[in-house]
């Protein structure tokens, strides 16, 4: 796992801009894993610009998404379906056959998220994984104590989930209480993972995370064994970490090592 510092929230996502477009210019066909949040906005932001001012073609991207509110249909403007066409695939040339997100209004859930695990790997499995964290450290919806061996499947919200999404909503009452999310060792298995993190409210999850103890409270600590992850962090999520100045050094030798 490395971790990247950055200044900003500016600073995180164009750093995170560059690794997903430099990962994406080396296949052909490539596969991409998403996540929703304010968090990835700035990424998604700077990608609509690669694509607009230097050509990142999104034409053999194919793309899976985390999760989805259970009960919202796409066109509902707080689906996760509605916010990545808002904040990505319109303003990008990607095919519509080639995104994928779980259906929030699957009548059978069990036999989606079967299909949805089926459809991951027969697109080759995800190249990259585009992750955010929850302030009760989960990744995907995948809530405190969430097996770390977990498949797709129905989740229920924990209640700080539902408050800390509930700004996004008229109120917390219309928060949906479940969601189809990817498990943790769905996300387990991609190539490689981003994760990213932004202000000073995630720092103590994030210091939980990559430098407490690997455990199913806190799901996003199943990273530390994942075994090609990157950590983009602005100073406001990092200001707990305890080794910072390693974070720093290490990143400083890499680059200074690839020159
Ligand atoms: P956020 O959500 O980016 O809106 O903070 C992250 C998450 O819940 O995974």
């Amino acid at each position: 796992m490395q971790v990247l510092i950055r200044a900003n929230y500016e600073e995180m996502s164009k750093e995170a801009a560059r690794y997903v477009s430099s990962e994406m210019r080396k296949k052909v066909k490539f596969v991409l894993g998403l996540a929703t949040g304010s968090t990835p906005l700035g990424l998604y932001k700077e990608l609509i610009r690669m694509h607009k001012e230097e050509g990142l073609d999104f034409e053999n991207v194919t793309t899976f998404n985390l999760d989805e509110y259970y009960g919202l249909s796409p066109t509902h403007e707080q689906s996760y379906s509605y916010f990545m066409w808002e904040n990505l695939f319109k303003h990008v040339n990607i095919k519509k056959e080639n995104v994928h997100i779980p259906d929030g209004m699957a009548k059978d859930v069990e036999k989606f998220c079967e299909e949805y695990e089926h459809m991951i790997k027969e697109a080759g499995g995800i190249d990259l994984q585009v992750l955010g964290i929850g302030s009760d450290g989960h990744i995907a919806f995948n809530e405190p104590l969430s097996s770390l061996g977990s498949r797709t499947r129905l989740k229920t919200l924990t209640q700080q989930t539902i408050e800390d999404n509930a700004r996004f909503f008229e109120n917390k009452d219309e928060v949906p209480r479940y969601a189809i999310t990817m498990g943790v060792g769905t996300v387990f298995e991609a190539h490689k993972c981003i994760l990213l993190a932004s202000s000073h409210s995630k720092a103590d999850v994030i210091a939980k995370a990559i430098e407490g103890p690997v455990a199913a409270y806190i799901t996003a600590s199943a990273m530390q064994l994942h075994r090609d992850t990157i950590v983009v962090l602005d100073e406001g999520a990092a200001a707990e970490l305890k080794r910072k100045d390693y974070y720093r050094y290490v990143d400083k030798m890499v680059k200074e090592f690839n020159k």
